[in-house]
């Protein structure tokens, strides 16, 4: 019985350990129930009484070595284990995919950043409106056919009409209901048309409208600051034109056209062979509006002006669908990836 313990506390002394089976296949042969050990301690029996205590003694060595030696084993593929997991610091990094602003974004942000270099602040208004923020104070005759159903999508009909805001001249309302001038603000944001969706027109779009109020402001200041916007955002060649036009809340009004950059002026099928596109309308604030709105037309003079942020978008990244804007097509959406 000796010599057969010295043998296998040989045999696990030699033993060498290489992975986490080869730890289990030790286990089970030494310590396992069914194991050497085990059957040693159940051949103690048959060892002489006078001899029964040292075998035993022996027994308990062969099994703590062996318990040792195992536990020994297991700490040390453990820390092996957690040092597979360490990262390589000096490893190439991973690429990941970098997201995209959407255009629209890019051309308002553009469009704040422009108008801000000459002191306007930005303001922001509800996107539900009322009859008046939208249409009354803005001098819209009672009978006016923009506040027919077909432009205006209606929440509310009736003594306090409520509808979703046909444009951010509205925020403007609000801003000089608020404040004194001199006022000088944009107001970005989306509006709502009832117009039947296609390639040229949507239900609803955004813009960004301008406001500005003082002593003696004059149209040539209107025109300037307009010529100023043109330049910064389509280059310090463009050129701008005004036709008189109309709007109920400014007189006199114009429409303003940009020159065609894509063609030089020249005429292409963007610029339709004019040489000119449309941006914005824009004129001088009706004494009517300011007056409504709290501020003596008799001391204050000012203009406004407002663009679609889709049609400059579109001349700036030439999109000829409206409706691309808002499919959420990726293919679309990745071709404005700016790199940061
Ligand atoms: N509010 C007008 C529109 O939505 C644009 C505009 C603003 C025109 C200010 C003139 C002055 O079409």
């Amino acid at each position: 019985m000796k010599s057969k313990i010295a043998t296998i506390k040989e045999e696990i002394n030699n033993y060498s350990f290489d992975s986490a089976e080869n730890l289990e296949a030790f286990r089970i042969k030494f310590l396992g129930s069914k194991g050497i050990t085990k059957e040693l301690f159940s051949e103690l029996k048959n060892v002489p009484n006078e001899q029964k205590r040292e075998v035993g003694q022996d027994l308990n060595d062969l099994r703590n070595f062996a318990e040792d030696k195992y536990n020994h084993f297991k700490s040390q593929i453990a820390t092996q284990k957690s040092d597979d997991n360490k990262i390589d610091l000096s490893k190439p990094g991973e690429d990941f995919e970098i997201g995209s602003h959407h255009p629209l974004s890019l051309v308002k942000k553009e469009i704040i950043s422009i108008f801000s270099k000459i002191g306007y602040v930005v303001s922001e208004g509800p996107e539900i409106e009322d009859d008046w923020h939208n249409f009354t104070a803005l001098n819209f005759p009672p009978e006016h056919p923009a506040r027919d159903m077909q432009d205006t999508f209606f929440i509310e009909k009736g003594e306090k009409e409520i509808a979703l805001r046909t444009h951010t001249s509205s925020v403007q309302v609000r801003v000089m209901e608020n404040t004194q001038p001199p006022i000088r603000t944009i107001s970005p944001g989306r509006v709502y048309r009832n117009e039947a969706i296609s390639a040229r027109a949507h239900c609803f779009f955004h813009q960004v409208e301008g406001l500005y109020i003082a002593k003696g402001v004059s149209f040539a200041d209107l025109k300037q600051t307009l010529l100023f916007f043109a330049r910064e955002m389509f280059g310090e060649k463009a050129e701008i034109r005004l036709r008189p036009s109309y709007f109920p809340f400014t007189e006199p009004s114009a429409e303003v056209d940009v020159s065609c950059t894509l063609c030089n002026s020249k005429g292409c099928n963007v610029c339709k062979y004019t040489g000119w596109l449309e941006i914005l309308g824009c004129g001088m604030v009706d004494p009517n509006v300011l007056d409504s709105c709290g501020i003596d037309s008799q001391t204050y003079s000012g203009f406004a002006f407002g663009m679609g942020v889709e049609r400059i978008a579109q001349l700036k990244y030439r999109v000829t669908d409206l409706r691309l804007y808002s499919e959420n097509d990726i293919r679309f959406l990745k071709q404005f990836k700016t790199g940061i």
